[in-house]
């Protein structure tokens, strides 16, 4: 799980880090130039109290320096101190014999030139000084040396090194300590929505206070709150859908019951018991048939669809069965019901109960609402990349401003005469969008009846079943 507050802290303390590390570099590089200025100029000194003491007699150089200043000149309590003082030839003076000369090719009398080197296995910085013998009897130059040993210089570095860097890492520390602190604060609003949303029943699903969320969280508390209308939206649909559904089953219930009470009581009048009899059939058919509507809806909602299977199928078959199976109740009513098919793929990617059970219903209507004597078409043909399954009749048709009520649930226009519970529409509804199929209705040929068609995309007969959509 990621920590908003973990993240904000590791953003906004990485560029620290290089910065740190750059700063620690300059300490260095500055600790370095002066721990050396300032003992380069000691050394300086040393060199020139040297050569102070140097002296030319009769061409020779000398250094008439006694003992104790010698000591002088090498006590350190911290360092090895080295000297040598060579003469206007070369030659060795005094001092260490083995010290390093300069790498200087053409030194100039009067100068000075710091450097370092190694001697007796230590690092050393050295001096070296050039003092001019000129209107002296030697002439020429001669060349102080005096070098040391680093540990001084090192202590000093190390000391304004952490004298810098320690300051600077503890900045860092209490940077993150108060971006920490900083952040925990900056999120408490975010605790104030939670407490919000935590202390809310589950039937409540009314917006949350926009006013309590930071700007940067409100189109967040947007998202969510347009997501709860969505869900009261269709809450209030399963609400109302259970009710009807409840009071629809409940009716011939209710019908059965007379009906089987009657049948008891006139038992006496076989009449009386046929009629009974005949009124509890047919309620059983409108009951199961009810029973099954509602059944197939439940299997194609939204939720219950992530089971469907599509599959690459040919409508041609399927629609050619399912209309063959309408025909003894079209015959029954004298309706000629024929269909058309359209050679050519017809290929589309779907689920076959399903889709048997959205041209059964079309059909079923249009049989059932087209006069006797009258005349059903189903026709199927390819349209561009399109599949287009057709059911029309000649019957009454349906008014213009009832065409978009009648998909749904429960809705049924008075006065047909028929029976039914007024589902079937909303099923072929769902169904085709299951199918991402879209539904049109308009009038039949020459104005009358109706036309229902159901546009597929087609899909190449090879084509692999894609999984299913809601
Ligand atoms: N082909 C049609 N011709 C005339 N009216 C139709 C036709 N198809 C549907 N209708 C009207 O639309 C209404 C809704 O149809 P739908 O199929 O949804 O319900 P139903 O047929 O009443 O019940 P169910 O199909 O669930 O048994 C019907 O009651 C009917 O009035
Ligand atoms: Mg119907």
């Amino acid at each position: 799980m990621t920590s908003l507050r973990r993240k904000l802290l590791f953003r906004l303390l990485t560029p620290l880090l290089p910065l740190l590390l750059l700063g620690v570099a300059a300490a260095f590089y500055m600790a370095n130039h002066f721990a050396n200025l300032a003992f380069d100029r000691s050394l300086f000194r040393a060199a020139l109290a040297l050569a102070d003491q140097v002296e030319v007699v009769g061409g020779q150089v000398v250094v008439d320096l006694p003992q104790a200043a010698f000591d002088m000149l090498e006590y350190d309590k911290d360092d090895w101190i080295y000297y040598r003082v060579t003469g206007a030839n070369g030659e060795f003076v005094t001092g260490y014999t083995e010290l390093p000369a300069p790498p200087v090719a053409k030194p100039i009398p009067g100068q000075h030139y710091y450097y370092t080197a190694n001697y007796d296995g230590k690092d050393i910085s050295v001096v070296a000084f050039y003092l001019s013998l000129k209107g002296t009897s030697a002439n020429g130059v001669a060349i102080i040396q005096v070098g040391e040993t680093t540990s001084k210089r090192q202590r000093m570095v190390t000391e304004i090194i952490l004298g810098m860097v320690l300051p600077q890492l503890l900045m860092v520390m209490i940077a993150a300590l108060m971006v920490w602190r900083g952040v925990g604060r900056g999120l408490t609003p975010l605790d104030a929505l939670r407490e919000q949303i935590t202390s809310r029943s589950h039937r409540d699903l009314a917006p949350l206070n926009l006013n309590d969320a930071p700007r940067e969280v409100q189109p967040m508390v947007e998202a969510m709150n347009d997501l709860m209308a969505r869900l009261e939206q269709v809450l209030a649909q399963q609400q109302r859908f259970v009710a009807d559904a409840s009071h629809q089953l409940r009716t011939p219930l209710a019908g059965l019951k007379t009906q089987a009470e009657i049948a008891l009581r006139e038992q006496q009048d076989p009449e009386q018991v046929k009629h009974a009899l005949q009124h509890i059939l047919a309620s059983s058919d409108n009951l199961s048939h009810l029973i099954t509507q509602l059944l197939t809806l439940a299997r194609i909602e939204p939720e219950a669809a992530d089971t469907l299977q599509l599959s690459v199928l040919d409508l041609d078959p399927l629609a050619r069965e399912v209309t063959g199976g309408w025909v003894p109740a079209a015959l029954a009513k004298q309706i000629d019901l024929g269909f058309e098919s359209e050679t050519g793929p017809n290929t589309v990617l779907g689920d076959g109960v399903l889709l048997r059970e959205l041209l059964s219903n079309l059909i079923d209507n249009a049989i059932r609402y087209t006069q006797a004597g009258g005349s059903v078409t189903v026709t199927l043909r390819s349209e561009m990349q399109e599949v287009l399954l057709c059911v029309e009749d000649n019957g009454p048709g349906i008014p213009e401003e009832k065409r978009e009520r009648v998909f749904e649930r429960f809705y049924r226009i008075l006065g047909t005469g028929e029976e039914g519970c007024g589902l079937g529409l909303a099923i072929v509804r769902e169904i085709a969008s299951r199918h991402q199929a879209t539904v049109t209705l308009e009038a039949g040929a020459e104005g009358r009846g109706v036309r229902m068609c159901v546009r597929f995309a087609r899909c190449a007969a090879s084509e692999p079943a894609a999984p299913a959509v809601d």
